[in-house]
């Protein structure tokens, strides 16, 4: 037995019954809600409902305390071993890809500023109509998937397009307990990154574009002040973006 299941389990609990007997919940609205239960099992969502609508209170809560820059929820589109891309770095994408090109540049410190050279940056990100490679119809596998590393100043860049935002899928259960709600299924539109260095905590985040819908609506409660990037036309109908991260050292094992 572990004390801290017991304590967590019960707390659960005892919060969700105090909900059914706040809210008067009826035999109807408990059966619907176990079938809802399997609907989700049986459509594979349980993850995509972590996602949405858990993770980023646990990612606020982890990482209250940490120094560096803000980081947000990691979400289920990620995927490993992206190919590390070379000069001049372009997120790997399909000849006619639609969307803004912007050129992506900054430099990963410390939390003191100091430089960190051969960082590791993983970046995915939706296409500009809003779809991931690997999980929705249209772009080719690894489409806008890759890793850059920082030069010797700590200097990162890469090319891509600006993304669209997308909805959760709809047609899910995930998706229909949502519309019950009255709620927005939109997510703005961001590029997710995976900041690393050894000796340095990773630091998983998201970049959020200024101009999108739903930055103040969205579904997964991801979005933070900071982590807001403003594109700025650079002529030719391209645009540029700076960010800079700075990492927190890697916390030390605590000794048994
Ligand atoms: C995402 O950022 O890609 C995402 C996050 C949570 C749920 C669905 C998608
Ligand atoms: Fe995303």
């Amino acid at each position: 037995m572990s004390e801290r299941a017991n304590q967590l389990i019960s707390d659960i609990l005892r919060r969700v019954h105090e909900a059914i007997v706040e809210n008067n919940v009826t035999y109807e609205e408990y059966q619907a809600a176990k079938q809802w239960f399997i609907d989700v099992g049986a459509a594979g969502e349980w993850p995509l409902f972590g996602d949405v609508f858990v993770e980023h209170v646990v990612e606020e809560q982890a990482f209250s305390n940490r120094s560096g820059s803000q980081g947000t929820i990691l979400g289920p589109f990620h995927l490993p071993d992206a190919p590390l891309l070379d000069a001049p770095f372009e997120l790997p994408h399909r000849p006619d890809e639609s969307g803004d090109r912007t050129r992506v540049t900054g430099r990963v410190t410390d939390v003191d500023g100091r430089p960190l050279a051969n960082a590791n940056l993983d970046i995915w990100q939706a296409d500009a109509e809003g779809r991931y490679s690997g999980f929705m119809p249209g772009p080719p596998d690894g489409n806008l998937r890759g890793q850059v590393r920082t030069d010797t100043d700590g200097r990162y860049e890469y090319v891509t397009v600006i993304p669209g935002p997308y909805t959760i899928p709809l047609d899910g259960p995930t998706g229909r307990m949502t519309a019950a709600a009255g709620w927005s299924p939109w997510r703005p539109a961001h590029i997710h990154l995976i900041v690393s260095a050894e000796g340095f905590e990773p630091l998983v985040t998201q970049l959020f574009i200024d101009s999108s819908d739903y930055l103040d609506t969205d579904v997964a409660g991801a979005v933070k002040p900071e982590l807001i990037v403003h594109p700025e036309p650079v002529g030719d109908g391209e645009f540029a973006v700076s960010y800079d991260f700075a990492l927190a050292p890697a916390r030390t094992p605590a000794i048994a």
